[in-house]
């Protein structure tokens, strides 16, 4: 039987039913597959391609073209889940049409059915222009990656009494606006299970906490396809960096002993 395919006002109505939502990233073809066959809900092209595809030091150097692109390859793969792309720096900070522009070549260009971008308060007129153009948005409150500088790195937010309240507006500036769901990344879990709680529209954590009402991870980081530290967050879920290593000095070894080709890899 064919699976349902999920749109953004299902991601929605999950949270009035309970259901939990998974959620990771993807960024090329055959991994949007594999992840859209293992009953992912929803593939965010995640401007974290910048660090795990790219090799940039943050998310900031990534482009629109750039992000279009892989977006559209995760779109020609899946089939059941819902495709987020994620806005990049600068391409709707600056002003409303902008982030109208920019959310419309995600879905014109790279056929994403829904657009993430970071902020609450502050961008809130974005937020709202975007889902006034028909485009579904995901909101990312919390440690927005693309403020690293702002926030002198990346940093557990909502740590104190202001913050938490700066917080909670936020997260109420993102429903308001019209968005369908809302990242919550790096926060105490008591104020993810308040925004949980407050909050109409599934909160997705990323070190947020088991109250949110779903969970994202980096693909990369769940492999441990990736360099570095871990955050506390992630959970390890395999070893795809050793298992390709291994592989590729077992062919390299191959080819330098000169038993591959074999007579049978031969025509
Ligand atoms: O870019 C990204 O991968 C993200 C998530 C991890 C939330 O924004």
């Amino acid at each position: 039987m064919a699976r349902k395919k999920l749109t953004a006002p299902a991601i929605t109505a999950m949270k009035r039913s309970g259901e939990r939502i998974a959620v990771l990233t993807a960024y090329d073809y055959m991994t949007a597959r594999i992840i859209d066959g293992a009953g992912v809900d929803i593939i965010l092209v995640g401007d974290s391609a910048a660090m795990v595809v790219l090799g940039h030091e943050s998310t900031l150097p990534v482009t629109v073209d750039e992000m279009v692109m892989l977006t559209a390859a995760v779109v020609r793969a899946k089939s059941r889940a819902l495709v987020v792309g994620d806005l990049p720096f600068m391409s709707y900070q600056a002003d409303v049409g902008d982030a109208v522009r920019a959310a419309g070549r995600f879905v014109k260009d790279g056929g994403a059915q829904a657009v993430k971008l970071e902020g609450g308060v502050r961008v809130a007129d974005k937020l709202r222009a975007v889902v006034d153009a028909g485009i579904p948005v995901m909101g990312h409150i919390g440690l927005t990656p693309q403020s690293v500088h702002e926030f002198g790195g990346y940093r557990v937010q909502g740590k104190d009494e202001e913050a938490r309240d700066s917080l909670l507006r936020d997260a109420r500036a993102v429903e308001e606006a019209g968005c369908f769901s809302v990242v919550l990344e790096a926060m105490p879990r008591e104020l993810g299970r308040r925004i949980t709680e407050m909050l109409s529209i599934p909160t997705i954590g990323i070190g947020a906490g088991p109250d949110c009402d779903g969970q994202v991870l980096v693909v990369n980081d769940i492999l441990e396809y990736t360099e570095g530290r871990p955050a506390r967050f992630v959970r390890i879920y395999a070893d795809a960096g050793s298992v390709v290593e291994d592989a590729v000095g077992r062919y390299v070894a191959d080819v330098k002993s000169g038993s591959y080709p074999s007579d049978e890899e031969c025509y």
